[in-house]
């Protein structure tokens, strides 16, 4: 069966996912859309498409598409999903989601209202290391789970992308990096009853660097750091009362590694994963296809409210924090 995909945004990831669509069978990259006709002539040079469009509003007038991926910048995820929600188009839409919770729940609201498939692209969720990390803890490994710590670090390099420290643009730590070890904590040990967290601003006022505690009343803690000033480990440690799993490096990738240590001096054991070619996309984007297929409107994975769940936390922890973006006002 073929699932016509195409392309809203053509930025930096859109050209990683579009060359994962080679691992997926099935996919048909059908069309490609870039505010500027120029440079979704450009991408389909490398990334053949059917149609090459010079709007998002011809892409979401397309009659024979099945999914849109909308690869903007965060700031613009509300207004690119409506759009295409609102023609009937299936949306697998870039993290981070939404700014806030409001614009995700707006988006979500309206794509079950019209029963139309929507999902955040948390591509981390499906990839092999982490269904694997879920499968060790359920074994009880872990014993009791006691915490997470998780790093997240990149210094970008010159020409720095606009959207990183652009408040417009959704700008900052949090929203483009910080995400990943928030969601590796809130998926593993769930939602933080108490959340401390503390930035430092960069020039623009955005976040630069965000620290991140979160308590939970059954004697689990998290700690998160995210960082755009420099290149750190990116990994992370999951621990509880018989051992720990350290995920290195980067922890949110496929090409992550598994150490698990038992709880006994120096003994650790590094646990295999599968590994594919490609970035990792491919497994969110299977995902999605067999979704489509089963005639669901919602992943029964990575569902709605998981990403309900996410965007309210990220909100507490930008009111802890003190940063707020001028969409938060509406
Ligand atoms: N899952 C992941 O691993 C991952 C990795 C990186 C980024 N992301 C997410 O993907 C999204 C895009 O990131 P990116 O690194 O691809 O960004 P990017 O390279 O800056 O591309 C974003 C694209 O969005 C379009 N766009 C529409 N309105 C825009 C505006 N007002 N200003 C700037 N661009 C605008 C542009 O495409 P056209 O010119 O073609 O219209 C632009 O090329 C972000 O939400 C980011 O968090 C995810």
């Amino acid at each position: 069966m073929k699932t016509n995909w195409g392309i809203l945004a053509c930025g930096k990831i859109a050209r990683k996912f579009a060359s994962d669509l080679k691992h997926v069978e099935g996919a048909v990259l059908h069309a490609v859309a870039s505010s500027s006709w120029e440079r979704a002539q450009a991408f389909a040079n490398d990334f053949p498409a059917t149609h090459v469009l010079g709007s998002y509003q011809d892409l979401v007038n397309l009659p024979d598409l099945d999914v849109i991926y909308v690869a903007s910048p965060h700031s613009h995820h509300h207004e690119h999903t409506l759009l295409c929600l609102n023609h009937g188009k299936a949306v697998l839409c870039e993290k981070a989601f939404a700014i806030n919770h409001r614009q995700a729940s707006e988006m979500i609201a309206l794509a079950r209202s019209r029963k139309v498939f929507l999902m955040e692209a948390l591509w981390t969720r499906f990839l092999p290391h982490y269904q694997k990390v879920r499968e060790m803890i359920a074994e009880g490994l872990l014993g009791e789970l006691k915490g997470v710590n998780a790093n997240f670090g990149f210094k970008p390099v010159e020409p720095v992308a606009p959207r990183l420290f652009d408040p417009a643009l959704g700008g900052g730590a949090l929203l483009d990096i910080g995400i990943y070890p928030v969601f590796l904590a809130q998926s593993i040990l769930g939602v933080p009853d108490m959340i401390q967290a503390s930035m430092n601003p960069a020039a623009t006022g955005v976040d630069e660097q965000c620290s991140i505690s979160f308590h939970y009343n059954n004697g689990r803690s998290a700690n998160l750091f995210a960082t755009l000033a420099s290149n750190l480990e990116t990994d992370a440690d999951i621990f509880g009362t018989k051992g720990r799993i350290r995920l290195t490096s980067r922890f949110y990738e496929p090409s992550a590694t598994i150490q698990y240590y038992p709880g006994i001096v120096d003994t650790r054991t590094l646990v295999g994963v599968d590994r594919e070619a490609g970035f990792g996309y491919q497994f969110e984007a299977r995902h999605v296809q067999e979704c489509l297929v089963e005639g669901k409107t919602e992943s029964p994975i990575w569902s709605l409210d998981h990403t309900l769940d996410l965007m309210k936390t990220l909100d507490r922890i930008r009111t802890a924090m003190g940063l707020k973006y001028g969409v938060d006002e509406y």
